[in-house]
């Protein structure tokens, strides 16, 4: 999907209801109907032959070697017994499959994403096939979570890069709604979690978390996951969502999932595309820190200021770094505390150039004092 689609995303940064809805509308009706078009093939796709002659012989093979037709149903199955990938850009398309889908009383596992799908999205994809038979990946691009001088316009997106890659994970349903199927015409209810996103990315990020939990809410409420699956990367979300949960009642487990890294420690983001040569290198001071704070803590020091002072030093060593936050918290409540003695998460936040990111790891005294009597 080209940027062009959200370009109106401007005009509903954090705190507005979206407007100028009329222009989305007419290209909401073209893409409905072309996706309609391509998901009538139900996704069996198959490449079309060279013209040799012959007949379809490649377009056969292809289709052979990723499905087979059932021999009961009838119906078009993987050979891996998975279904192929639904492609879904309405509720009302999606309500219809999930009925059917909850007539079977499958399990049924909600990842949410923005897109520009990574390694990172993809364990959460894992996990969720660990847990459930039906697995919906949403992916949309939720303007209201971004801030007006913030990268709405330019997040990176790859929207058939995406289903590629869904695909081969085998998810069951791939959700790509037009704004206005998310925020409809008049919007104006939003969802706040109030303590906890209060502070760190909350504070530089007004309103960021408002736009998140109302646009999980709102899929929870399309979709009816009886799990979700988050990375533990966006540490601070995944305590949001956790609480927005439990106070309202909403019956879904909400699962966490490790960070996944590049080879050099960088937690794998979307953002990280942003990132020119010398400031990817840069960027690995972030969780080099993290770790390095974690030694100091297995070596038995305490002390959350000393702890964060480690972080701090090196990233002040790179040129382009500009520290948002480094704090120690309790990770269920994010209050900051002043001594680790038991669980705890150092977060941190930096900015490199116009790129914002965001890192944290567990420290755990328990475990480190074990390590230590080793
Ligand atoms: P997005 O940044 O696309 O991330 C989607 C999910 O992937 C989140 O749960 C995030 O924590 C997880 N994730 C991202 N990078 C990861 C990594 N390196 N390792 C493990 N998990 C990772 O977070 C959002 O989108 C949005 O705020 C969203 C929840 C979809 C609401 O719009």
């Amino acid at each position: 999907m080209g940027l062009s689609g959200y370009k109106f995303g401007k005009l509903e940064h954090y705190g507005t209801a979206p407007k100028g809805l009329d222009m989305v509308k007419r290209k909401t009706v073209q893409r409905q109907n072309k996706s309609k078009r391509k998901t009538s093939t139900n996704s069996a796709k198959v490449k079309p032959a060279r013209k040799t002659g012959k007949k379809n012989v490649r377009a056969r093979v292809v289709s052979r070697e990723l499905f087979s037709r059932r021999s009961s149903g009838g119906s078009i199955t993987r050979k891996n017994g998975l279904a192929p990938l639904k492609f879904i850009r309405t509720n009302k398309e999606i309500k219809k499959y999930l009925a059917q889908a909850g007539s079977r009383r499958r399990k049924v596992a909600l990842v949410p994403t923005m897109g520009y799908l990574h390694e990172g999205h993809l364990s959460l994809v894992r996990e969720a096939r660990r847990l459930a038979s039906l697995v919906v990946v949403t992916v949309f691009v939720n303007p209201t979570q971004f801030g007006p001088t913030e990268d709405l316009d330019r997040y990176p997106r790859d929207i058939s890069g995406d289903r590629r890659k869904l695909r081969r994970e085998g998810a069951s349903l791939m959700f790509v709604p037009d704004t206005p199927e998310i925020y409809p015409d008049g919007f104006q209810t939003y969802i706040e979690v109030t303590d906890v996103t209060r502070d760190f990315c909350g504070a530089s990020r007004q309103g960021h978390f408002r736009g998140v939990t109302t646009v999980v809410g709102k899929l929870f409420n399309v979709i009816r996951p009886d799990m979700a699956i988050f990375g533990e990367k966006d540490f601070q979300q995944l305590v949001a969502v956790r609480r927005m949960v439990a106070d309202l009642n909403m019956e879904v487990e909400v699962v966490g999932m490790p960070t996944v890294r590049e080879e050099d420690g960088l937690a794998m983001s979307s953002r990280n595309a942003y990132l020119s040569p010398a400031q990817r290198q840069q960027a690995t001071a972030l969780f080099r820190g993290l770790t390095k704070a974690r030694r100091l803590l297995d070596s038995g020091e305490r002390d959350a200021a000393e702890l964060a002072a480690v972080v701090l030093d090196l990233l002040r060593e790179e040129q382009d770094i500009r520290i948002e936050y480094v704090a120690v918290c309790d990770p269920l409540t994010l209050d900051r505390i002043p001594e680790v003695e038991h669980d705890a998460v150092l977060m941190a936040a930096i900015r490199i150039g116009d790129t914002r990111l965001i890192d944290n790891i567990r420290l755990n005294a328990r475990k480190s004092r074990r390590s230590q009597r080793k």
